[in-house]
């Protein structure tokens, strides 16, 4: 350790040894674990391997958030803040034709000076992240829904709120392990595979050629099941998270269906019910992987 950063260290503990007894009973000014980041590296880094884990990106379900006012607001507690409230309110900022919409999010009573809660907002068309350090009102803004599908959901279901209860420390360690699984390369692809055998014993070899063959519709039954595994890529790496959580090993599915007069219907995984599709094409190429 170098002198500096043991200075550093020793400055630290000091600090923090006279504010924990001299304030005991009150609000603690910040905890041991926000500020574990400032630390010397050969400090920190042990504690944080053991505090953290790729459970940590796992966020937890708060409510969704539905049209309303300071009065209806969805209200709950998080890590860092016991007070949190919110609510939506539309709009049409943009002048387009179904509207943008702005998330009021109340946040009281911080449990430390230090800590953010970190969260992530969605609705089946968009995920966004957001933390707050400080208590007060925030906005989120939703400038113009994506089209009607999202409008009238959010209109009938609110906007989705999760808290990363890591908070934001303990979610970016996560990701840290996390991080190779989304990019598009070979180390990509071999992280991808290698966090599935490591969490769910699962492997994928390579499949012997062909990889690629064409089905034609009279090869296809009602109730004939499509999955696809994709285990790179941006996808790849949700897909994988999405397999781990849910014990699944496929990612994208599809089912088809045959009506009496013979015609194929395909509906696939991701879409509403009313969504359904006529099958439309004379053939059509899946690229078969075995898990
Ligand atoms: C928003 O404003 C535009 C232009 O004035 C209008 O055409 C549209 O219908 C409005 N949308 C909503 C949801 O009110
Ligand atoms: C699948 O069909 C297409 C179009 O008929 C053809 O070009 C392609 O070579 C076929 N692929 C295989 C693997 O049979």
């Amino acid at each position: 350790m170098s002198p500096s950063s043991s200075a550093l260290l020793s400055a630290f503990l000091t600090i923090y040894c006279l504010c924990t007894s001299n304030v005991q009973g009150l609000k603690a000014p910040f905890r041991a674990r926000d500020v574990l980041p400032l630390l010397p590296r050969s400090v920190s880094w042990p504690i944080l391997k053991s505090l953290h884990s790729p459970v940590d990106i796992l966020p937890s379900f708060v409510g969704s958030v539905a049209e309303g006012s300071p009065y209806n607001a969805l209200e709950w507690k998080a890590t860092c803040f016991a007070g949190n409230s919110a609510w939506m309110e539309f709009h049409n900022k943009s002048g387009s034709e179904f509207g943008g919409g702005t998330l009021h999010i109340k946040i009281r009573n911080a449990h430390s000076w230090t800590c953010m809660d970190l969260y992530v907002f969605a609705t089946p068309y968009r995920v966004t992240w957001d933390y707050y350090v400080l208590a007060r009102e925030h906005t989120l803004e939703f400038k113009e829904w994506e089209g009607k599908a999202e409008f009238e959901y959010v209109k009938r279901k609110g906007v989705s709120v999760f808290l990363m209860e890591a908070g934001m420390l303990g979610t970016f360690q996560a990701l840290w392990d996390v991080f190779p699984l989304f990019t598009n390369t070979g180390w990509g692809e071999s992280s991808n595979i290698e966090f599935l055998k490591n969490h769910m014993g699962v492997s994928f070899p390579l499949r012997p050629q062909p990889w690629v063959t064409n089905v034609s519709v009279d090869d296809i039954h009602s109730g004939d099941f499509i999955a696809i595994s994709k285990i790179r890529g941006r996808w790849g790496g949700f897909e994988t998270l999405e397999k781990w959580v849910t014990g699944t090993y496929a990612g994208h599915t599809a089912v088809c269906l045959k009506d009496s007069e013979g015609k194929l219907w395909v509906a696939e995984s991701g879409y509403e019910v009313e969504e359904v599709l006529p099958y439309k094409f004379p053939w059509f190429s899946v690229t078969l992987l075995t898990p």
